[in-house]
């Protein structure tokens, strides 16, 4: 199975989050692409795609968005895209924010399920459920587990894809 990783980041913390899912893709012995969506990257080809943001005031960035609406539909509407987005900044207490996180995913208004929403529109096979990963400074860093949910993300949607 091919995993891509297409991911934006102003400040890597989206990036080190897209860098954990493949590594983790790549360990569970599968090939991963990782994709910088800086670089222009046309509409990938593989078995399952992960697509992470930052989310910048509540929103995707315009290079997911430019993403997202060039992805081949016909390509797409059958092999699960999922979506991921870095939020915060959220606390540094596990608990508190575990709390927050499920908060954020009840409220559906960050960048994850605004370009699950957008994918949707154009008929891609996007996955309802979408992923949230916390950083605790408005840059970052990341949240202490925010790597090791990460991979456990991964390690979720592969077994899914592989039912
Ligand atoms: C200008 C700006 C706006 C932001 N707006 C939001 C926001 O609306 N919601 C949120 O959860 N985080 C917001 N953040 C925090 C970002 O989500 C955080 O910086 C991001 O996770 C960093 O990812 P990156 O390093 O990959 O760019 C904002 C950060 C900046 C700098």
């Amino acid at each position: 199975m091919k995993g891509i990783v297409a991911y934006d980041s102003v400040n890597g913390n989206t990036k080190q989050v897209a860098e954990a899912m493949a590594e983790q893709i790549k360990a569970d012995g599968h090939e991963a692409e990782l994709i910088n969506l800086k670089d222009g990257a046309p509409s990938p080809t593989g078995d399952l795609l992960l697509i992470g943001s930052p989310t910048r005031a509540m929103k995707m960035t315009k290079g997911t968005a430019k993403f997202i609406e060039s992805l081949d539909v016909g390509y797409w509407k059958t092999r699960p895209v999922y979506m991921f987005d870095t939020v915060g900044p959220l606390s540094k207490d596990d608990a508190k924010r575990k709390g927050q996180l499920e908060m954020i995913g009840s409220g559906g208004k960050n960048a994850a399920e605004k370009m699950r929403d957008l994918a949707t529109q154009r008929g891609l096979h996007v996955r309802p459920e979408v992923m949230h990963f916390a950083v605790v400074g408005m840059w970052g860093p990341l949240a202490s587990d925010s790597l090791s949910r990460a991979k456990d993300a991964a390690k979720r949607v592969l077994a899914e894809a592989n039912k």
